[in-house]
């Protein structure tokens, strides 16, 4: 009370005529403020290399001069020259530049639609990363209707900033099973030829309160791995709940022996802050930004790649054409003297590849795109992981549905700033159980085996000690109830969806068609997972009555596939776009990541992974990206291990 008349008294002493002139100078100020942002940004959305000295939006890029030109020009010359053009700062694209740059002769340039993710606080807090769902940072894309999940358009996000999805993704470090590689039979992508390469990136840090065997692990790689300091009393509660159905705990389950199954704590790419590790900060530390043979463009995006038809009458990639919006008239070229690397992940990779004549024919026809290459893989082979919650209430003291309160989000911030620990420097996502429906008898019959091996698994189920629902994107009905939600993700889908163009627009969102739910097998297998999330729950010692879905235990098998068509979403894992395989077999591209039929046109990201992982992508995506760049150097002839 006295602090709210200290307030007013003060306010009154105010002259009327000094508030007056006070606001008209704030108001004017102010003013001009927003018209010079508003001038800046279009003068960068029309000509980014105009105004010199500006940070963004072509940070550390060279100014591409001289090198505007018409649409369909393809003339390269004057144009300013790199060995290697990395299109999408992405996960992949991240772990290239920074490998590749190694060869101070290699002249590489990254190109990233977004922009930095350093300033961007919920990408360096871990535990508000669902924050950046729905953000400018994310593309914001959907998928069509989807018929089996009545017909729901639903969201998928992906990361457009330095990092891509790393930079916005729950930060769950999995490794996948080993048997998932050796499934996909290709030369050089086995387990043992990808192991070294996760070594290789990771910086591992064990945890006293979890003991692992280190030997298993990477140390002195820039990607750092490690327990999150938090843990909340619900996942000492999973763990026996999981043991009560008969699973057993698995200290640490990136082992990468056969037979992935069983419950464990999650590992997640924080660094010794508790700060998100992505391939950003990971990679392009500033001693790797400060190279000089080295250049990141952010904020362009690529419409299109230039290829050249040669003397005998083959097809090569030379370069690429990029703009910094929609809106701009103004198209930049940069040349590529040896390789133009797509690292777009799996929904821009064919789509960019699309748009720039590489695809299926008929489509490519249709949208009036000229065909440079007849490639049906590409976009097609589509596989997703969905995460579909249950959410229960827990005894009191358990869950952290308590962290929405405002004045307890603060307190946390400063824990997390100062020390580096709490709450807010863990994913949220503390455990997971791998599981093998064909180790019960009950449904074997019913559900498909398509696990990557005996002894694999073929459902996951991720521990989060709260609400969660629709991706993280609403709040706890009540903040001082306890709840708990399990999240089932069916690892080996059967059904197949596609990426198509909307037009012949590089910046039209593509058509995301997932196909979720649409073989039998997929349908039962979510049943299943459902009724063993009841029994863990029950076996947990915590319980205390069903939430989300109420009666969940009552439920007959229609009602429990109603509510997992309601609300199930992506666990964001698009695979396979632009496959590894032969081209007979709607490959993309060969074992060496080359597009056929295009020479010096190479694809790293997501989309390549012929058959989705029993697990999280982006481990295994850094791993597949520092082995490319590592057989790219042995090709351009500098090779190193
Ligand atoms: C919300 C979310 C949570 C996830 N959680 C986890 C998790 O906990 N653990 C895990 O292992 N995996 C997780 N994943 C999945 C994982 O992050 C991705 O599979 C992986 O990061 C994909 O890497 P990528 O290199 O293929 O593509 P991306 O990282 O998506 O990179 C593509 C980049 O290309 C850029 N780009 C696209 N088109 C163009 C263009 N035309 N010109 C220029 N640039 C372009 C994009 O802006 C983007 O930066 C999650 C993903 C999301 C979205
Ligand atoms: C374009 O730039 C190159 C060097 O980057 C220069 O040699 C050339 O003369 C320039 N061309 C024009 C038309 O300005
Ligand atoms: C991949 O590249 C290597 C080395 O350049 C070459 O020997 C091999 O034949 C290539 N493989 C394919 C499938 O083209």
């Amino acid at each position: 009370m006295s602090f709210l008349s200290t307030f007013l008294t003060r306010e009154r002493l105010v002259q009327p005529q000094n508030t007056k002139l006070v606001t008209v100078t704030l108001g004017v100020a102010g003013g001009l403020w927003v018209a010079w942002g508003l001038i800046r940004r279009t003068i960068h959305t029309l000509h980014p290399a105009f105004l010199p000295g500006e940070p963004n939006p072509v940070l550390l890029a060279t100014p591409f001069e001289n090198i505007t030109s018409r649409h369909e020009d393809d003339d390269l010359a004057h144009v300013e020259e790199y060995d290697v053009v990395i299109v999408g700062g992405g996960t992949a694209g991240c772990v290239l530049a920074s490998r590749l740059s190694e060869n101070p002769n290699l002249r590489v340039l990254l190109i990233e639609a977004g922009k930095s993710d350093l300033t961007l606080l919920h990408s360096r807090i871990p535990a508000t990363c669902t924050e950046l769902i729905h953000s400018a940072v994310d593309y914001g894309l959907k998928t069509v209707p989807e018929t089996n999940m009545h017909n729901r358009e639903m969201s998928w996000p992906r990361g457009k900033l330095l990092g891509g999805c790393s930079s916005i993704n729950a930060l769950i470090y999995h490794r996948c099973s080993s048997s998932d590689y050796n499934e996909w039979g290709l030369q050089g992508w086995a387990w043992k030829d990808l192991e070294p390469y996760f070594r290789k990136a990771e910086n591992f840090m064990p945890s006293p309160a979890w003991p692992v065997d280190w030997s298993r692990h990477g140390k002195g790689g820039p990607w750092q791995i490690r327990y999150p300091s938090f843990t909340s009393p619900l996942l000492p509660a999973f763990i026996t709940g999981c043991n009560g159905i008969g699973v057993s705990t698995v200290p640490d389950i990136n082992h990468g022996q056969a037979g992935m199954v069983g419950v464990t704590r999650l590992q997640t790419f924080t660094d010794s802050e508790s700060r998100r590790s992505s391939a950003a900060t990971a990679y392009l530390t500033e001693d790797v930004c400060r190279r000089k043979n080295l250049k990141i463009s952010v904020g362009m995006t690529v419409t299109r790649i230039i290829t050249q038809s040669t003397a005998d009458g083959k097809r090569v990639a030379k370069g690429v054409e990029l703009a910094s919006g929609p809106h701009t008239p103004i198209r930049y070229r940069v040349k590529a003297s040896k390789d133009v690397i797509i690292s777009c992940g799996a929904v821009h990779t064919p789509h960019l590849l699309k748009v720039s004549g590489i695809g299926p024919r008929d489509e490519l026809t249709r949208h009036r795109i000229k065909v440079i290459k007849d490639l049906p893989g590409v976009g097609a082979n589509l596989q997703d992981h969905l995460l579909i919650p249950m959410t229960v209430n827990t005894a009191k003291g358990t869950s952290i549905n308590y962290v929405s309160k405002p004045l307890f989000g603060l307190k946390l911030l400063a824990e997390w700033l100062l020390c580096g620990t709490g709450l807010l420097g863990a994913n949220c996502v503390e455990g997971a159980v791998w599981m093998r429906s064909h180790d019960d008898p009950e449904v074997v019959d019913k559900i498909e085996d398509l696990t990557s091996a005996a002894r694999e698994p073929d459902m996951e189920i991720i521990s989060i000690p709260g609400w969660f629902k629709d991706m993280g994107k609403t709040s706890a009905t009540d903040r001082n109830v306890d709840q708990w939600t399990l999240g089932q993700i069916p690892l080996r889908p059967s059904s197949m969806g596609k990426i198509t163009l909307a037009d012949s627009s590089p910046f039209s969102p593509p058509v995301i068609h997932a196909n979720y739910f649409s073989s039998e097998s997929d349908r039962q297998i979510s049943i299943w997972a459902f009724k063993k999330s009841c029994d863990i729950v029950k076996a947990s010692g915590v319980f205390k009555s069903w939430e989300l879905p109420k009666r969940a235990d009552e439920l007959n098998d229609d009602e429990i596939l109603e509510f997992l068509k309601e609300s199930a979403n992506t666990c964001y894992h698009p695979s396979g776009t632009a496959k590894i395989g032969a081209e007979s077999d709607s490959g993309v591209v060969d074992t060496n990541l080359s597009v056929y039929g295009v020479q010096n046109l190479r694809v790293c990201d997501v989309s390549v992974m012929p058959r989705i992982l029993s697990g999280h992508t982006c481990a295994p995506i850094i791993a597949m990206a520092e082995k490319f760049a590592n057989m790219l150097k042995g090709e351009y002839g500098s090779v190193e291990v």
